[in-house]
């Protein structure tokens, strides 16, 4: 796949509100409490660019003037798929937005001697004929999400998108030879990955800042 190619498939998603949030997500002086809240306003402000594209139907409703055709969402709810851990950051602030939508979990770590994404965690609501979003906050080697969406499409999803905050150029480019067919949404593309696999600069170990665990 060719550079022209792959960035067909990502967007960046630089408005100046996330990109403020996410430098002060970046300094390692930002407590756990700051962390978490920017995590999920800026999750918002993300959701509101991945559903932009959401088909309208419209309903004859009565304003209290007159009879007009309004403009709703159509089809079956919109679910959204945590990859744990620190995928679950990013769920609540989208659900403001969204309140209605379904919501799955997807547990997976690499194994240390084939490094392969092995499932520890799967539960994930009826997926056929919905928008199923898919959620993590880092999308550094790939592995990972590489290894959920395929698991998803096993489960009969179709139609699906990628939602990150920050990435690797060369997650982008793994996600996107594995899975063409599913759009990436990403606040910021940073550097390079390091040799332990962190995105550089970023933002360190992301569920360990999430939830202060370290
Ligand atoms: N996961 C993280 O939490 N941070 C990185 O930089 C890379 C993967």
């Amino acid at each position: 796949m060719n550079q022209a190619e792959i960035d067909a498939g990502v967007t960046v998603v630089g408005h100046p509100l996330i990109l403020h949030k996410l430098s002060i997500m970046r300094r390692k002086a930002t407590s756990t409490g700051k962390f978490r809240q920017l995590l999920r306003e800026i999750s918002l402000l993300l959701a509101y660019e991945v559903t932009r594209d959401l088909p309208l139907a419209f309903e004859s409703i009565e304003t209290p003037l007159t009879a007009y055709d309004a403009p709703t969402i159509e089809g079956k709810k919109l679910c959204l798929i945590a990859i744990l851990r620190a995928g679950d950051g990013l769920v609540q602030g989208i659900l403001d937005l969204v309140p209605s939508a379904r919501v799955g979990h997807i547990g997976l770590y690499r194994d240390p001697k084939t490094l392969l994404a092995v499932e520890y965690f799967y539960k994930v609501p009826d997926l056929a004929g919905r928008l199923v979003i898919v959620v993590d906050p880092m999308l550094a080697t790939g592995h990972t999400a590489i290894a959920a969406v395929t698991r998803l499409k096993q489960s009969g999803a179709q139609h699906i998108k990628f939602l990150c905050l920050l990435s690797a150029p060369e997650g982008i480019r793994a996600f996107r030879e594995a899975h063409p067919d599913v759009p990436v949404f990403t606040a910021a593309i940073d550097d390079h990955l390091n040799d332990h696999g962190y995105i550089v600069p970023g933002l360190g170990d992301a569920g360990d800042r999430l939830y202060g665990t370290k």
